[in-house]
């Protein structure tokens, strides 16, 4: 009897244009889909979109829409892109779907029955961006965000608590026990030392100061906590409401695979929350690292971003998820480098495997008819050939064990390269020259090649579909791929007829190319922003704060400064430290721009900065001034400057 095996993707957030770091995840994910699948599994993967929240709601009112017709377009482009990518998900879950707010409502209601949650009284700081909620122990005296370093406002409301505090030890105890639970392992340790080290608060899992959400089934003025939300939606992608015999034999999941920030999610709340409902835990979770942008967060606001499709329409599906998996380490942060990926392109993809193909099947178009030919006897060279060949499969399934997609792909192309250079070993142009003897060594050769290649398009088969299936059709093999016949040598029948040849990936001009991705890229973000932008047109007014006098405006001291050189804050993924000068005073200011600029566009520049608000530990360092910026309804930001260069120091007034 096969086994089940159940992967999932994160909920996404309908943000609207995934760019190719959001697509990373997905592209692993159906991969293992593809290989568990060959390995006999029945694998059920699960994506879906994360629909509810105050974010949400608030940008759909930005341009006019109801909550729902806002997210609907976004989850059709995103559905678009997964079939463009070809990406095999089994169950699509949108925190929208009835089913699964029933769902979420009837887990809410088990909670509070069992007593996991109360009613009380929440005083806290609320990140909408973050959609997250600080206590003031958390927080600095400036109240920033610690995650992105925007203002908190205080929220002061009733809301339904769920006992997290409860399962600190619980989880630690969990953890040491399951030492697979959390993987890449290192990640265990972030999470004890971050978050559960000096113990945990309980969880504030309702909202009331607005409705786009689950209501609590006992309490309507309450909506349910999106990622209570989200997180359940791995239950409903699995039958969790409406097939209960499938429920049971998906459910615990093997394995979630997440982003590293969505980690303490996934590996505290998540569990705590099943250990409060009795049920089974997911067997493991693992989080991947970011794919950065010139050593930067990939941001649509700060343009820094590439988005699949112009990779796709210019190089093909399989070109990028080849570049994905095989460039990154999953689990470590990436940079994503153009360069990079055409070097990727031509050397992996044309040079090693397009050449390989395309040789081996105009020598048998040439030397034998177009016919497989039939071998004769085995040399040392082949055996070695054959016996690389046949336990390649064995070394992809240890990599693929443990998610390590890029050293899978390095074993398949030990193979490829194997291969390539076999042609010259055995040098068949000058074997074709020859009498009988090396004739039948030239049919044997190119036998060899041949079959040889069908077990790569077999091993390629789950990482790049369409390719392996291209390579199958021109070597006549069955594109029915079987993970059993990677491991067999000599099924390819001789006497088939090779199929039409064609160039998988071509060799490219690694300056032209990189031109015109760029181009095709910028293309696309100048199309969408101009989307964007006749999008918000019915956008509502800007709502003024209260009327201030003139001594009110000068109590505040705005000054122009220069940054002298800026530092990665060492405890915020989001903030900058700014070493500044006004004059000769020297200060130093944390700053949440880290998403927007880099470091070498901020150095030397001129800013403004409110030099009398009282200093403040942001994280840990103490920020002595504020930067001014603008943020408009995009979420897209500017630091405020002068017109024209001044002397540091100048007075705004
Ligand atoms: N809605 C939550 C997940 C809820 S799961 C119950 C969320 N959504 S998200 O759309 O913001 O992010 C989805 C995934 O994309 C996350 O795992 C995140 O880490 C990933 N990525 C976003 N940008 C990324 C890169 N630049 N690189 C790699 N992955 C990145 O979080």
């Amino acid at each position: 009897m096969s086994k089940n095996f159940y992967i999932t993707t994160p909920i996404y957030y309908p943000s609207g244009n995934l760019h190719i770091g959001h697509t990373y995840c997905t592209v692993a994910v159906d991969a293992v889909k593809r290989f568990k699948t060959l390995q006999g599994y029945n694998v059920l993967f699960t994506t879906g979109t994360d629909e509810h929240g105050q974010k949400i709601q608030e940008k759909a009112e930005e341009v006019g829409k109801k909550p729902l017709e806002y997210t609907d377009a976004i989850v059709a482009d995103t559905k678009k892109l997964w079939e463009t990518m070809d990406i095999h998900y089994d169950s699509f879950v949108r925190s929208t779907n009835p089913q699964h707010e029933k769902n979420v409502q009837e887990l809410f209601q088990k909670l509070y029955d069992k007593g996991e949650i109360y009613k009380g009284e929440y005083e806290g700081y609320y990140c909408t961006p973050c959609e997250s909620f600080w206590a003031e122990s958390q927080l600095d005296e400036g109240h920033l965000c610690p995650d992105c370093g925007r203002e908190t406002h205080l929220q002061h409301e009733e809301t339904y608590f769920f006992r997290l505090s409860k399962y600190r030890d619980k989880l630690l105890q969990y953890y040491e026990d399951h030492p697979e639970f959390i993987q890449p392992a290192y990640r265990k340790s972030e999470m004890i030392n971050s978050f559960l080290k000096d113990g945990l608060d309980d969880l504030s899992v309702t909202r009331s100061s607005f409705d786009w959400g689950v209501p609590v089934p006992f309490d309507k003025k309450h909506v349910i906590y999106v990622w209570i939300d989200a997180l359940s939606c791995y239950l409903t992608g699995c039958g969790y409401g409406t097939d209960e015999e499938k429920f049971n034999s998906y459910w615990p999941a093997d394995v979630h695979f997440v982003g590293k920030e969505i980690m303490r999610f996934h590996t505290i709340i998540w569990p705590a929350m099943l250990m409060a409902l009795d049920m089974p835990l997911p067997k493991q979770v693992f989080g991947h690292g970011w794919i950065l942008f010139d050593n930067d967060k990939m941001s649509k606001s700060k343009g820094n971003v590439i988005y699949p499709e112009p990779m796709i329409d210019l190089y093909g599906v399989d070109a990028l998820k080849y570049f994905l998996l095989r460039e990154f380490s999953f689990g470590h942060d990436g940079s994503f480098n153009v360069t990079s990926f055409m070097k990727r392109l031509n050397s992996d993809l044309a040079n090693d495997l397009g050449n390989l193909v395309s040789r081996t099947v105009s020598m048998i178009e040439k030397y034998d008819d177009g016919m497989i030919p039939e071998p004769h006897g085995e040399t040392e060279l082949d055996q070695e050939l054959k016996a690389l060949a046949t336990k390649t499969w064995d070394g992809v399934e240890k990599e693929m064990e443990t998610y390590q997609f890029s050293t899978a792909l390095q074993v398949i192309w030990n193979l490829i390269r194997r291969c390539n250079k076999y042609v010259d070993e055995n040098e068949p142009w000058v074997l074709a020259k020859g009498g009988e003897e090396e004739l039948k060594r030239l049919d044997t050769v190119l036998y060899n090649l041949a079959e040889a290649l069908r077990i790569v398009s077999i091993l390629l088969s789950f990482f790049m579909n369409n390719t392996a299936i291209s390579i199958a059709e021109q070597i006549s093999a069955s594109t029915t791929f079987v993970a059993d016949d990677a491991k067999k040598w000599g099924l390819l029948e001789s006497g088939n007829h090779i199929g039409e040849k064609t160039i998988i990936f071509p060799r490219l001009d690694i300056e032209k190319e990189t031109e015109r991705l760029w181009a095709a890229n910028s293309a696309l973000i100048e199309s969408r922003q101009k989307a964007s932008e006749s999008e918000g047109e019915g956008e509502k007014d800007v709502e003024l704060k209260p009327e201030i006098t003139i001594d009110d405006f000068d109590k505040l001291d705005i000054r122009v400064a220069t940054v002298d050189s800026v530092e990665d804050h060492p405890n915020a993924d989001r903030l900058y430290v700014l070493n500044i000068s006004m004059g000769k005073e020297k200060r130093v200011i944390c700053s949440g721009i880290k998403e927007y600029y880099t470091k070498e566009e901020l150095e030397g520049r001129q800013v403004l900065v409110i030099a009398n608000l009282k200093p403040t530990k942001l994280r840990g360092v103490l920020s002595e001034g504020m930067l001014l910026a603008a943020e408009d309804a995009d979420h897209k930001l500017s630091l405020a400057t002068t017109m024209e260069e001044l002397k540091s120091g100048a007075i705004i007034s």
